[in-house]
């Protein structure tokens, strides 16, 4: 049986991973300043999670939601206390689009309404509600196709109040992103996001923020969105929460109410995910990890602002884009190939940064070596 070929692969096969560093066959090691698409949040193989999940193991791995697992209340205990939501509610999935096409669901319930508003660039993931909403045409099968998505410009205000003005009483939904992140590191306005907040107040829309790339700290603010100083009424979730373990959970406000049957899941919130997210936040609070995101990301900005060959340097915390210049369109591959140090690309030829968010001065210093010696000798 041959693997259904759908990714396009480097050369590389990794036998083991600690921190920031992962290793071949050979034991070449490598600079990882991806985390396998902003997944790796406190680290490969952190000590912490590792032995967690190990311990785990030896008791109990999966039970269905049928009975009580007290590590869903841990969890959504410190997700609250570390996010700030402590009265919103938690309803745990397994991965970035079933926590999109969940929340997409529930605002539809909630609202009795079906149509959403997405934006340029965004992405939302590739089941049928999520990649509906996905600016890509290309990933969108003809089964997916609805008329009741309505894709506005990207931070374009006026676009969306002309919309609301229109059909507001039938809007169910705006999904947005606070960092667009496969658009190539764009970030949502201010006044943007507060304007999306105020008109789904005004209108009774529910306002998604998806943070399964953005979110979990990545920009040292717990939820990207957060920064604009007001709050979603849905957040989303993914990648960075299990440091690698498949799960993705909702953070639902309090005026949702719950009804039995109206969500479920055979595989969320079993104890091998729920251990693994608890151990995420317990490191991100022992180890400061909000605060080194955000301080690591300013010094990473501020000197890739210093090099003339890179344009629109942009994002916030470690969630980092920037566009090298024709001269040096294949600074990606000369950076894994001749440096061993992974990074994301996004369309057209945007170099992304997600690396761990304990990121630390010694691979900072060995990137930004690399770094100088292509671009200062180009
Ligand atoms: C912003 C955003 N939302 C949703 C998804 C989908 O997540 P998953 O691949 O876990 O389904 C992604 C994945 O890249 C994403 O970046």
């Amino acid at each position: 049986m041959q693997l259904f070929d759908v990714y396009p692969l480097n050369q590389i096969k990794i036998s083991h991973a600690n921190g920031s560093y992962v290793y071949d066959e050979n034991n070449k090691r490598y600079l990882d300043l991806y985390g396998g698409h902003a997944v790796i949040s406190i680290g490969h193989t952190h000590p912490h999670w590792v032995n967690n999940l190990k311990n785990q193991l030896d008791k109990v791995s999966f039970y269905s939601n049928s009975i009580i697992i007290e590590q869903q209340q841990r969890l959504a205990d410190l997700l609250g206390k570390v996010s700030g939501k402590t009265d919103y509610s938690l309803f745990l999935i397994n991965s970035g689009a079933e926590a999109n096409e969940n929340a997409l669901k529930l605002a539809s319930f909630h609202t009795n309404r079906k149509k959403v508003i997405s934006f340029t660039g965004g992405f939302h993931g590739r089941t049928s509600l999520a990649v509906a909403c996905t600016d890509n045409p290309a990933i969108i099968a003809p089964i997916n196709e609805t008329t009741n998505v309505t894709f506005l410009p990207f931070n374009d205000i006026n676009a969306l109040e002309d919309t609301f003005k229109k059909s507001g009483n039938e809007i169910a939904a705006v999904i947005v992103e606070g960092i667009q992140g496969v658009g190539g590191i764009r970030v949502a306005d201010v006044e943007f996001l507060k304007t999306i907040r105020a008109l789904c107040d005004q209108y009774g829309s529910v306002y998604i923020a998806d943070s399964v790339q953005c979110g979990y700290g990545r920009t040292g603010d717990f939820y990207a969105h957060d920064y604009a100083g007001v709050d979603a009424d849905i957040y989303t979730m993914a990648k960075g929460m299990g440091n690698g373990y498949p799960i993705g959970a909702i953070s639902i406000a309090p005026q949702f109410k719950a009804k039995h049957g109206m969500l479920g899941t055979t595989f969320g919130g079993s104890y091998l995910a729920c251990v693994a997210a608890i151990s995420v936040l317990e490191v991100i609070e022992k180890e400061n990890l909000l605060e080194n995101a955000k301080v690591k990301g300013q010094e990473i900005i501020a000197k890739l602002k210093t090099y003339s060959q890179l344009n629109d340097v942009r994002g916030r915390g470690l969630m980092i884009g920037f566009d090298p210049s024709d001269e040096v369109k294949d600074l990606r591959n000369r950076l894994l190939l001749e440096f061993n140090i992974f990074t994301g690309n996004a369309k057209p030829n945007a170099i992304r940064l997600l690396p761990s968010l304990a990121l630390g001065d010694q691979e900072i210093n060995e990137y930004f070596q690399a770094m100088d010696s292509i671009l200062l000798n180009a």
